[in-house]
């Protein structure tokens, strides 16, 4: 089998063609805390940037086959975590909005769309957040795996993971 060789968080690594980015970096004893859970496509933690062929796109790194000259990294998406108790709210249609007000800086430039790796309308999805629409955000947040890469590409910081986990939860307490 024939061997490539790409690059990991600025490490030069060699791998057997065929497999995956994660596996690659598990042969090669990089350091995968905090980048592996799953490693089947469903927890998100493995989402990294990849440049390779003129493109630069998030992939999940244990669902991606590493190929020749690759450029890999895993950056942070510079977004706001909100905690709250959900206990402590009187449920209204607009808590979507009051913990997560930056909804509103939404430019409608679509780029979480083009980089959600389960193929959601993340776009859609804040637009039905700010009408307070939680069964529609649900619906459209159903399959998230709250890797994050929308967040990478927001301009305006938007934790749209957090945003569909909120609406799924409040639509499961208190939609009939
Ligand atoms: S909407 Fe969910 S699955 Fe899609 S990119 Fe954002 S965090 Fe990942
Ligand atoms: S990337 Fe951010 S600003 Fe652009 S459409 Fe998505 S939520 Fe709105
Ligand atoms: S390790 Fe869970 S999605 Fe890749």
């Amino acid at each position: 089998m024939s061997e490539i060789e790409f690059t990991v968080s600025g490490e030069k690594i060699k791998a057997e063609q065929g497999v995956t980015i994660l596996d690659a970096m598990i042969n090669n004893g990089l350091n995968v805390v905090g980048h592996v859970g799953c490693k089947g496509g469903v927890c998100g933690a493995c989402t990294c940037m990849i440049r390779y062929s003129g493109e630069v796109k998030p992939m999940l790194a244990c669902r991606t086959i590493a190929q020749d000259g690759m450029i890999v990294s895993f950056p942070k998406a510079k977004v706001f975590p909100v905690k709250y108790n959900l206990k402590e709210y009187e449920f209204n249609n607009g808590m979507i909005s009051e913990l997560y007000p930056e909804i509103y800086n939404c430019v409608c430039c679509g780029m979480c769309t083009k980089y959600c790796t389960q193929g959601i309308d993340v776009r859609l999805m804040i637009e039905n957040a700010k009408y307070g629409d939680l069964k529609k955000v649900s619906d459209l947040s159903f399959s998230c795996i709250s890797c994050g890469a929308c967040s990478y590409a927001c301009p305006a910081k938007i934790n749209h993971a957090e945003v569909g986990l909120l609406a799924r939860r409040l639509s499961a307490l208190y939609e009939k």
